[in-house]
């Protein structure tokens, strides 16, 4: 099986249709999933919903989409400084204002994490996991400079086994690391990436038999559509210069520890 993995998409619908897109050009990918954080940051919230249910992807709650389904008091996001705590709270009410009650139950019917059985449930074969965060909760960020300690306690906490392979997004930092045989996959994000690309990520898994590869894809989409109709809208104008430079801006002030954070 080779599987899409799209995640992290904040209301981009110009990012969205281009991996769309883009994974149907190949034309050799037999499944698409979602790994959450649909909602938030960008004007189309309801529209992402849409296409996705069109498209019939299926998918796991990010942290932004159980937030606000279950109307909780923030996002769950990481702050970096208090200007990026005010634009955060104000992402957030807008976008709690703006969704329909149909994504707002889509966004509640999401589970939190999807489990995946290339060869079949009925053979002994890799398990392929899907989550937005880590095994517990969905805003725990999982970047590449964990320790394999790290890593090994969140596989074992999955019931993951050498072959297996672990998928979540939440850093918008895409990359791919194994550690004791099973492999970890953050795909990053199509629709608000953070290591100063401002291309759309997503990766494509193929899972035969043993053998596991990962490639992470980078697309062009028409960021300036996307950077305008923030403009125009309500959210704050940041939002749409951080797309148009894939975050670097803030990657390059940001305290080394804190870096490839946020929502
Ligand atoms: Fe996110």
């Amino acid at each position: 099986m080779r599987y899409a993995l799209i995640s992290d998409i904040h209301a981009n619908l110009p990012a969205l249709e281009a991996v769309l897109r883009n994974i149907s050009a190949r034309g050799d990918v037999d499944a698409t999933y979602h790994l959450g954080d649909l909602v938030g940051y960008a004007p189309w919230p309801n529209e992402v919903i849409e296409t996705l249910i069109g498209a019939g992807i299926s998918g796991v709650a990010g942290n932004y989409d159980s937030t606000v389904a279950a109307d909780y008091k923030h996002c769950g996001c990481q702050y970096e400084d208090p200007r990026q705590e005010e634009l955060s709270h104000l992402s957030y009410a807008w976008t709690r204002a703006h969704v329909s009650p149909r994504t707002k139950t889509f966004l509640g019917a999401l589970p939190f994490r999807i489990d995946l059985r290339p060869n079949g449930g009925h053979v002994a074969g890799p398990t392929v996991t899907l989550v937005h965060g880590n095994q517990t909760l969905n805003t725990v960020y999982v970047h590449r400079d964990r320790p394999d300690t790290f890593l090994e306690k969140m596989g074992a906490a999955l019931g993951a086994r050498a072959g297996d392979v672990v998928c979540f997004g939440h850093t918008h930092v895409p990359w791919h690391r194994v550690v004791q045989g099973i492999h970890y996959v953050n795909t990053g994000s199509v629709g608000r990436p953070k290591d100063g690309d401002w291309r759309a990520s997503y990766v494509v898994l193929d899972v035969r038999d043993k053998a596991v590869s990962v490639e992470v894809i980078r697309v062009e989409y028409d960021v300036e559509a996307a950077a305008n109709a923030i403009i125009a809208s309500e959210l704050p104008d940041d939002f749409a210069d951080h797309l148009r430079h894939g975050g670097a801006e803030r990657a390059a002030t940001a305290p080394a520890s804190h870096r490839a954070g946020g929502p």
